[in-house]
């Protein structure tokens, strides 16, 4: 088969859980009651909402069904980040009018930032929606679930400058029992000019830390081994206590890491312009804080950059990574790329081949730009670039991307890393996969451990995506 671009960007963002449909085990399915169904597309921070929203209507008596025929009421949380994100939400409500018809009584949810996007026009462009509801009105949704129950279609779609939901517990979703997200702020007060999500999910607001530190706890007690902080820019956490005490991120990392130490800790997303020499530090002070970080560059063209409103150049990303070099020699780097914004010129594109070169990161995710209506850069540009020139230089990070990955990987061989176990490898059952330190993904056999053990596992060959070994001792 062909490779083209569009393939290619497909499979990247399956693994970024992009369009991944989460659906609830079965443990939380009772007999009878009224039942939900959750889909949940876009970035981590939708999945760990889904697990909000699970948490509400579970309070007012639904349980969970992973059969869509069997659903009172069917949501679907949403991503409006690029417009086949959107493309496939619509799809998938094309699928759910055929179930409607069977079941007229069904309510059918559009939720998160799709429906904070589109707000009413959703209920004129697609007939069977009920209800759009935005990422911040989960506490509403029992009532607009009962207002579209009794025939009217309900819409939610306030943003507000406060809500954290830090006092809901969250219903942990397609858990493996493992790992788990914590989110730990909402919103985004940057305004990158590609970007939607400023708009989405409103103004940045950071969560009490005491609530997450007790999330943490809790997750410990039952069982699970590691968290992921989230949010858009983590690097810019800030709470403010009643006695004026200020927690920034770096002192809130050393609180999650304290919680437990077989509790591992990883965070996502940091930003080049507000990560501190702070946070590297936590990093490199406490054992079970991952040697990982997620540092999106989005182009290695000052001039790009610039139009992109990421308010860093070329030489302050690359600073940053010598900074985290410095202190973490051994630190795994991934980030993200989008190729053919605006005006981007050959010369721009080989820049950021170049700073790939440079910083030869473990791990990329790359897209396509693609233009979102209201944002600074339709408003302000030409989406310019045409197709094939996009999917051309697509290809191209995929194609070093992927030669770097595996040759980083290669340097492993022979290694031996503290590894996590989370369960059964997907493509081969008989064996078990789990993450290292690095977040590098590692397959070997695994008779007699368990998902939530740590071993030591040597590395016996590589691939671009994957370390393959064996067990050499319980760790
Ligand atoms: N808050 C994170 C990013 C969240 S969105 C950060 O600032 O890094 C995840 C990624 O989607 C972005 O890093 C960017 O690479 C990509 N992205 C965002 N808007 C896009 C658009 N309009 N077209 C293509 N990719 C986009
Ligand atoms: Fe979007 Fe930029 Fe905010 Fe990330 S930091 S969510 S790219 S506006
Ligand atoms: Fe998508 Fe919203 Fe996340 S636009 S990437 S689901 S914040």
């Amino acid at each position: 088969m062909p490779n083209t671009g569009a393939m290619v960007q497909e499979k990247m963002i399956d693994e970024q859980k992009q369009g991944e449909v989460l659906k609830a085990p079965g443990h939380l399915s009772k007999p009878g009651g009224k039942k939900l169904y959750i889909e949940s597309y876009g970035c981590q921070m939708n999945f760990s909402d889904s697990e909000i929203v699970a948490s509400v209507m579970f309070e007012h008596g639904y349980s969970a069904t992973d059969q869509l025929a069997d659903a009172d009421v069917v949501f679907v949380n949403t991503c409006a980040i690029r417009d086949n994100a959107e493309q496939k939400v619509r799809n998938r409500l094309d699928h759910f009018k055929a179930v409607k018809r069977r079941r007229p009584q069904m309510v059918i949810g559009v939720l998160g930032c799709m429906a904070e996007r589109l707000k009413t026009k959703l209920l004129e462009e697609e007939k069977i929606v009920d209800m759009v509801v935005g990422p911040d009105a989960y506490r509403d949704l029992p009532n607009l679930v009962a207002t579209a129950t009794s025939g009217q279609r309900a819409v939610n779609v306030f943003l507000s400058r406060e809500e954290t939901y830090a006092d809901i517990a969250p219903v942990r979703l397609g858990t493996n029992g493992v790992t788990a997200f914590i989110s730990i702020m909402r919103g985004c007060d940057n305004m990158c000019s590609f970007c939607v999500v400023p708009y989405t999910r409103g103004r940045e607001r950071s969560r009490d830390p005491h609530s997450i530190v007790a999330e943490a706890h809790e997750l410990v007690a039952n069982g699970y081994r590691e968290v992921t902080l989230l949010g858009q820019n983590v690097d810019s956490y800030k709470w403010k206590g009643p006695d004026g005490q200020l927690v920034n991120f770096a002192q809130l990392l050393t609180m999650v890491a304290e919680a437990h130490p077989l509790l591992r800790v990883r965070f996502s997303t940091s930003h080049p312009k507000d990560i501190t020499e702070d946070v590297v530090l936590a990093m490199k002070r406490y054992d079970n804080i991952c040697n990982y970080i997620h540092l999106p560059v989005q182009s290695g063209s000052s001039a790009v950059l610039e139009r992109m409103n990421r308010t860093y150049d070329r030489d302050w990303y690359l600073d940053r990574i010598a900074m985290i070099r410095s202190i973490i020699p051994d630190i795994s780097l991934s980030t993200d790329v989008i190729c053919g914004f605006c005006g981007e010129t050959d010369e721009d594109h080989e820049q950021t081949l170049g700073l790939m070169e440079q910083v030869r990161f473990d791990h990329a995710y790359m897209f396509m730009y693609s233009e979102r209506p209201g944002t600074p850069a339709a408003k302000k540009w030409a989406d310019d670039v045409d197709e094939p020139t996009k999917k051309r230089r697509l290809e191209e990070v995929i194609a070093l991307q992927t030669r770097h990955a595996a040759e980083n990987n290669r340097k492993d061989l022979g290694k031996q890393f503290k590894v996590l176990i989370e369960g059964p490898s997907k493509k081969d059952p008989k064996r078990l996969k789990g993450r290292n330190d690095h977040n590098k993904m590692l397959v070997f056999p695994g008779e007699g451990f368990m998902p939530g053990d740590y071993v030591m596992v040597e590395v016996q060959q590589t691939t671009s995506a994957t370390l393959l070994g064996k067990i050499v001792r319980p760790a």
